[in-house]
């Protein structure tokens, strides 16, 4: 492609914006001139299974000349063997609801929707309020915003948002909760005990969360026994819990989603980004009969998106679920997360500008400060993360930006599960390589 056709292209300057890719490849983006881009992010940490399978694109062709489009709730072939895979071998025990959306955005937002008609339809109309929790990330829709706590995507929109109270992230580097106790008391999830309270319990509907956070402030973990203990909050209140996991889930972490690591089963999951891995835009809400339950009887709707469960999508989501069955890559997830895990340490566990390496499984971030000890960020103005960002692309490596509120600055990273021991090493060389220059750019810039 003639670079200044790819100049014209994008909407607003932002990172990458525009930057021309003719193929993807394994774990490789391919530029025009051949030059070939790990994808450390695996784009937006969607690509589980790898750029370039044929067999996808295969199904993708085959469905479209046999079913174009139906309105989703009409059953085609693709759909229901979807679902039907999905119950048998994917979903947590006890949520075999499906129902889906063409992205993360669109999900939150129906499963916000499915929420209140539950309880209007429960009739208890006087629940709607969502809690979410700091530095978080539920898509870029009103009600994503709404219920997120990522400052810098909210700006702008508050006449739209509601302010209602968060409970705080699992963010031990900086937790100012359990520091006198010397350990984790899980202080965090028994404050979402105070955010119900504040919030007036019998107006709460939900409470959402990121089992693993994303590029908010890239990749918090939740301590052991968190789940447990927030589900026990939840349901003393009688509210519906919502793990948000379009970013963590179908393999990311190291299991097939990141609340089966402790056997926990919310009211409803939302997960996507790895469902079909790319190939297709397709996010699912799953949910409990009991959340579905009560607006069946009540005989409600709840109203669909155009484009949910295309048929096309659905056949490529189910090809990918066999592709990550029969390869078993939710513990190639694991192990080579373990792999990455080790190498990162390694490379910058004792790196000045290194405040912490976090994450699970194939979900990982590093979080940069200017002072090791001190944890304090750099300055706005070095723009660090856009500078690793742009440093990594002329390096050959794509790592994703994250970094809100106090955490700043910092990268994610989210290869394909198919990622290789050689990969693993060229990601890392690239990101010591990388952080070494956008700090270098920095100190240039102050002197
Ligand atoms: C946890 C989480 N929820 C929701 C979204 C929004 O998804 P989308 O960008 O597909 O709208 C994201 C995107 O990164 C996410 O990580």
């Amino acid at each position: 492609m003639d670079p200044e056709r790819a100049r014209q292209y994008p909407f607003l300057p932002s990172f990458g914006a525009g930057l021309p890719i003719a193929r993807t490849e394994g774990s490789f983006l391919v530029l025009p001139d051949g030059r070939r881009i790990l994808d450390a992010a695996g784009g937006a940490v969607v690509a589980s299974i790898g750029h370039g399978r044929t067999e996808v694109a295969d199904v993708a062709a085959q469905t479209l000349a046999e079913v174009s489009f139906v309105v989703p709730p009409f059953a085609t072939e693709q759909r229901v063997r979807l679902v039907e895979r999905l119950r048998a071998s994917w979903l947590p025990p006890g949520i075999t609801r499906c129902v889906f959306a063409s992205g993360g955005s669109e999900a939150i937002d129906l499963a916000v929707r499915v929420v209140r008609q539950h309880f209007v339809s429960k009739g208890e109309p006087a629940r709607w309020k969502v809690i979410g929790r700091e530095l978080s990330y539920h898509g870029t829709t009103l009600s994503g915003l709404d219920v997120g706590g990522h400052p810098k995507r909210r700006k702008g929109m508050e006449p739209w948002l509601h302010e209602l109270p968060k409970a705080p992230a699992c963010y031990p580097l900086r937790c100012g909760m359990c520091r006198a106790a010397g350990t984790c008391t899980l202080a965090c999830a028994d404050a979402l005990e105070d955010a119900i309270q504040r919030a007036g319990p019998e107006t709460v509907a939900a409470f959402i969360f990121e089992p693993v956070g994303g590029s908010t402030a890239g990749a918090l973990t939740s301590p052991l026994g968190y789940f447990a203990r927030i589900g026990e909050i939840c349901r003393r209140h009688g509210i519906l819990c919502i793990a948000d996991e379009v970013m963590s889930g179908f393999g990311r972490t190291g299991a097939r989603f990141a609340v089966d690591h402790e056997g926990f089963v919310p009211d409803l999951l939302v997960s996507g980004k790895g469902l079909a891995s790319g190939y297709a835009p397709i996010v699912g809400v799953f949910a409990r009969e009991e959340v579905v339950a009560p607006i069946a009887a009540h005989g409600d709707e709840v109203m669909f998106y155009t484009y949910a469960a295309h048929p096309a999508a659905c056949a490529v989501a189910d090809k990918v679920l066999e592709i990550m069955e029969r390869e078993a890559l939710v513990g190639r997830a694991a192990a080579m997360g373990e792999a990455l895990r080790e190498r990162l340490v390694a490379a910058l566990g004792a790196h000045p500008h290194v405040a912490e390496i976090r994450g699970k499984g194939l979900l990982q971030a590093v979080e940069l400060v200017k002072g090791r000890t001190t944890l304090e960020p750099f300055a706005l103005a070095d723009r660090i993360t856009a500078t690793v960002v742009a440093a990594g692309l002329a390096n050959g490596v794509f790592f994703y930006p994250a970094g809100a509120g106090a955490a700043q600055d910092a990268i994610v990273l989210g290869p394909p599960f198919t990622v290789s021991e050689d990969e693993l090493d060229l990601l890392v060389t690239g990101l010591v390589k990388s952080i070494d220059a956008a700090v270098a750019h920095a100190a240039a810039r102050r002197s």
